[in-house]
């Protein structure tokens, strides 16, 4: 089943097939959306965002700090429909 992203409470157009390894990050990207970045590789955070709804899975592990209810999106990759809130 595809998944959809819902970013700064707008959803985006294009959903996420089933069977793609994309990450959060790389999404978004694909999406024309602006995003903060710098790393990605999940070493420097500024990626951090919150994850209102939905499940990501973590494609390496993080060594930037995240708080409850935080994902990275360089090293996500969504496993379910996600709403995800992100600051600049
Ligand atoms: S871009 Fe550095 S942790 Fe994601």
């Amino acid at each position: 089943m595809n998944k959809t992203v819902t970013y700064n409470n707008v959803q985006c157009d294009e959903a996420i097939a089933p069977d793609s390894k994309i990450t959060t990050l790389e999404y978004l990207e694909s999406q024309g959306l602006k995003v903060n970045y710098h790393c990605r590789d999940g070493t420097c955070g500024a990626c951090r965002c919150q994850l209102n709804r939905g499940s990501v899975a973590y494609t390496t592990e993080p060594l930037a700090y995240i708080r409850d209810g935080e994902i990275l999106t360089c090293c996500t990759t969504p496993t379910s429909d996600i709403d995800i809130t992100c600051e600049f």
